[in-house]
């Protein structure tokens, strides 16, 4: 069995992260989002893993080259995102007759995929979805399940409601889903939708069974569900303390990365803190992921990510916010005659 994680895209919803950066790299937990499908295909006993790529492929491909997972990668280039079944289409010749797990790449499930992957090779399955009941089908994919557990019907964010149940960015396929994708038709957004594509297999007799899970899992589209994300991680983070603390008090889970300097100030955790930060007279609070070489000075922050190389001076009371890379945020020292900003395109300011 192979794997399919999409990375390509172009994340229009974090802008303006997604300008210098493709979203599935953003990290959570100190972590790439990606590296979560990453380890939890691997985990599932699938190691021959195709990932599409989009314009930042370079970026993608350093990513997972560095990282040294125990699995072979192969890119796979998508000019645009023409849609989940036109990324399935372009998988073809990687895939070949094998089954295969596609996995969306900004999506983060804390479950294990053993179960849902379990026994499909073997099965007369032509593809098994996974599904959670979600509060606002009308965001979703939902699917209509029988009471067979079989789907009936697929539709991409209806505007009438059919179900509760939303499609989990998880899903396995047999050989049978290019006859699909080459079938339909690109949908009124221009895509070619992997919805319309399950459909297709459905309208033509193929079994496509559901699996239904309470787990959580996150689609970290927006920056809400990027926090929200990594509110879920945090919670079970392991505390160490590789770096060097002096006259701070450290509460609850708290994990210090090394060669990281925190002095005269109260981390409250759970709080993960990266390699080379150095953190002065500040109040890191519960839920907080500091990147790597970032910088704070009487600075309270909490349920809040922060990446690599941002420098924060005497700012108080920074909450549920998603900080940029080499992001600078300070206090004037003379009195300010109003407000100056340097700000990216896309940037969003609460004062
Ligand atoms: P989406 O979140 O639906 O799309 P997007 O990344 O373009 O985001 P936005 O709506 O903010 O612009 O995509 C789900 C996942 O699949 C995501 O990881 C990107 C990836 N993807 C591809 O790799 N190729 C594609 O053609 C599409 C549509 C998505």
């Amino acid at each position: 069995m192979k794997g399919l994680i999409l990375s390509g895209g172009e994340g229009t919803r974090l802008r303006p992260l997604t300008y210098s950066q493709q979203k599935q790299l953003i990290p959570v937990a100190n972590k790439p989002v990606l590296f979560y499908g990453i380890e939890g295909l691997i985990e599932a006993g699938i190691k021959d893993i195709g990932i599409i790529v989009g314009p930042n492929k370079e970026q993608v491909e350093n990513a997972v080259n560095n990282a040294k997972f125990n699995a072979t990668f192969k890119f796979i280039y998508q000019d645009a995102p023409r849609g989940l079944a036109h990324a399935v289409k372009i998988a073809k010749k990687f895939i070949g007759d094998e089954s295969f797990v596609m996995y969306l790449g900004d999506n983060i499930l804390m479950q294990s995929l053993n179960d849902f992957v379990n026994g499909f090779e073997e099965s007369d399955e032509s593809a098994r979805i996974l599904l959670c009941p979600v509060d606002d089908p009308s965001r979703y994919g939902v699917a209509k399940v029988n009471e067979k557990g079989e789907v009936i019907k697929l539709v991409e964010k209806p505007k009438e409601f059919i179900s509760n149940l939303g499609l989990i960015g998880v899903y396995a396929f047999k050989n049978k889903i290019f006859d699909a994708c080459d079938a339909i038709k690109p949908s009124w957004r221009n895509e070619l939708e992997i919805t319309d594509a399950i459909q297709w297999l459905i309208n033509n007799k193929f079994k496509v069974p559901a699996r239904i899970t309470n787990g959580w899992w996150k689609d970290t589209g927006k920056a809400e569900d990027m926090i929200d994300a990594n509110r879920l991680i945090l919670d079970s983070l392991k505390e160490q303390n590789l770096g060097n603390v002096e006259n701070t008090k450290i509460e609850g889970r708290v994990f210090i990365d090394r060669d990281s300097k925190i002095s005269n100030s109260t981390v409250r955790g759970p709080v993960i803190i990266g390699k080379n930060c150095e953190i002065e007279n500040s109040y890191i609070g519960p839920y907080t992921s500091i990147g790597n070489f970032c910088k704070l000075n009487n600075t309270e922050i909490e349920n809040s990510i922060v990446l690599d190389k941002a420098e924060i001076s005497e700012v108080r009371k920074i909450y549920d916010s998603l900080i940029g890379k080499e992001v600078k945020i300070f206090k004037k020292q003379t009195i300010p005659k109003g407000k100056k900003f340097v700000v990216g395109d896309r940037s969003i300011l609460e004062i």
